[in-house]
């Protein structure tokens, strides 16, 4: 049973190779979480979570959803965590672990997957550029099959999360600041280019956004997913006066080494 979110298509993709190859169930938070988040497990069935990382934490939906879910038969069945990452990871591991750890599950193994970056909304910040895009995506796939393989044969202790410089720091101290003050959606407004085509609406895996009159209005329970930013086919979503000049990027529907 593979658990995930996404928004903006790269958790997506790890999640349905994972899915492909484990030959497990696959299952969109968003989805579920309003439900009553009961499922009942195989007694050898493997349970996965896949996320991307946000300020160098799993994104608090993941947090909320682990309080709230309900695994039926849990014996200590494989449970592991792939999350993915512009860069790097910081303690991430260590929060979902913690998460875990306080439902009485334990955690067998833990991987991180660089991907293209989505966050764009401080000074600094962008997406990348094409050739960084392209080495990401091309190196990302050898790292998804390396951890499906370490999936398939339950690698039991390991823990293969790109945690950077000053873990401790960004994750302990930067990361509460950030979702404290940045996770929110008031600075979102649209530009002259938007044509009300119900794009945002439709990309928001969460059911932040309503288009009235044809504009998009954000509701306030916002994840910073930055689906709707990215998915704009005409740039007319910005956030506050920083992402004007930024770039936009989604997961490529097909890869070209796919094609
Ligand atoms: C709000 C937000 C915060 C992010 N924080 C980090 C971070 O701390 N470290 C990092 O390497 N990437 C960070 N990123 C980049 C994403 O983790 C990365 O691009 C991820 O693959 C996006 O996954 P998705 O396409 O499934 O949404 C952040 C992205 C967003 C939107
Ligand atoms: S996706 Fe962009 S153009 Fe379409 S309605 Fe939303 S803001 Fe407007
Ligand atoms: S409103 Fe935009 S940033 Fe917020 S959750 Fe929806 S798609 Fe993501």
């Amino acid at each position: 049973m593979l658990f995930y979110f996404s928004g903006c298509g790269n958790t997506r993709w790890a999640a349905q190779q994972m899915a492909d190859v484990q030959n497990e169930r696959l299952i969109f938070i968003p989805e579920v979480i309003d439900g009553d988040r009961t499922f009942t497990l195989q007694h050898d069935e493997k349970i996965g979570f896949l996320f991307p990382v946000y300020s160098w934490a799993q994104p608090k939906i993941i947090t909320d959803f682990i309080r709230r879910l309900k695994l039926e038969n849990y014996q200590g069945q494989y449970l592991f965590m792939v999350c993915t990452c512009g860069d790097d990871a910081g303690l991430t591991r260590q929060v979902f672990t913690s998460s875990i750890a306080r439902r009485g599950w334990h955690v067998d193994s833990a991987f991180s997957i660089q991907m293209p970056n989505t966050y764009v909304c401080l000074p600094g910040f962008d997406i990348d550029t094409p050739v960084l895009k392209a080495d990401k995506l091309q190196k990302s796939i050898d790292r998804m099959q390396y951890i499906n393989e370490q999936v398939l044969q339950r690698a039991n202790g390991k823990f293969d999360v790109i945690q950077g410089s000053w873990p401790w720091t960004k994750t302990r101290i930067i990361q509460p600041l950030f979702q404290r003050f940045f996770i929110d959606d008031k600075p979102f407004h649209t530009n002259e280019k938007c044509i009300g085509c119900e794009i945002c609406e439709r990309s928001c895996p969460v059911g932040n956004i309503r288009l009235t009159d044809g504009r998009p209005v954000w509701l306030h329970h916002c994840t910073m997913c930055l689906g709707c930013y990215h998915h704009c086919p005409t740039h007319a979503i910005e956030f506050g006066q920083q992402t004007a000049k930024k770039g936009q990027y989604v997961y490529p529907e097909k890869q070209d080494h796919e094609r």
